[in-house]
């Protein structure tokens, strides 16, 4: 496959077009940035583990009947998959208690949350990508109320196989982050990431971070977290 001009490129990803108007690749950067980019960095490995990170679970949620953007990874970095229009909304599941949540609301992290939370926030980085309310998205014509509840639904159903799945391999899945899009026919399906960069993964016994998080508050030992995380998705379990 032909990787042809630029189309987009954004903090952790450039995504190019190809010889099939249906099909885009991504690319994978080591580039790490926070705090709405405030905080720059590099983290050597992670293009790699991202893109394998995302292309294994990805196929996991194929397996069990989710939709995803997902066509196949050409080589290490980076991946092929469908072309889809973003919808503007990103999904984050809750777990546990942690990061933006823990501080809005003065929580301490790590309380579990026993039926899981669905927040939305506007994608935008200009405005540091706000929670808002499903009726502010249908009301900026971001997505219909069927779609909303198509992504709601399709969220906890990724949030329910990606725990179990993650928990075999000693993981705990306290947060992550979705994006959803509009493939050519108009249905919805998941796109965008599944990585440390997206997720909050914490060792399920001695709770350490195996996530971003240690960029984002210089808890060092990051590459060695994110290769962590990725040798143990990869794995197989009885
Ligand atoms: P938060 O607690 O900071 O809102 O993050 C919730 C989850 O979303 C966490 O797993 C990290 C992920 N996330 C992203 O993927 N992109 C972002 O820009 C932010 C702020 C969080
Ligand atoms: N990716 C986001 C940013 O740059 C935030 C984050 O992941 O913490 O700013």
């Amino acid at each position: 496959m032909q990787s042809g001009r630029l189309l987009y490129e954004g903090k952790a990803k450039k995504l190019f077009a190809t010889d099939d108007p249906d099909v885009v690749l991504h690319v994978y950067k080591d580039d790490a940035t926070a705090f709405n980019a405030q905080k720059r960095g590099s983290i050597a490995g992670k293009g790699q583990v991202n893109a394998a990170t995302t292309a294994h679970l990805m196929r996991f949620l194929e397996s069990k009947g989710i939709p995803t953007h997902l066509i196949h990874q050409p080589e290490p970095g980076m991946l092929l998959t469908q072309k889809v229009e973003i919808i503007g909304v990103e999904v984050i599941v809750r777990n546990y208690t942690a990061g933006s949540m823990a501080k809005r609301l003065g929580l301490e992290e790590g309380l579990k949350i026993h039926d899981p939370i669905v927040e939305f926030c506007l994608k935008s980085d200009e405005l540091g990508d706000p929670l808002m309310l499903d009726q502010h998205a249908i009301f900026m014509g971001l997505a219909t109320r069927a779609e909303l509840d198509e992504i709601q639904s399709l969220a906890r159903r990724i949030n329910t196989l990606l725990r179990t799945y993650l928990l075999d391999r000693d993981l705990i899945l306290v947060d992550f982050k979705l994006e959803f899009g509009r493939n050519r026919a108009g249905k919805v399906i998941l796109a965008d990431e599944i990585s440390p960069d997206t997720c909050r993964f914490w060792d399920r016994t001695t709770r350490k971070k195996l996530d971003k998080d240690r960029f984002r508050r210089d808890l060092g030992e990051v590459e060695e977290a994110y290769q962590e995380a990725y040798r143990r998705i990869i794995s197989e379990v009885n």
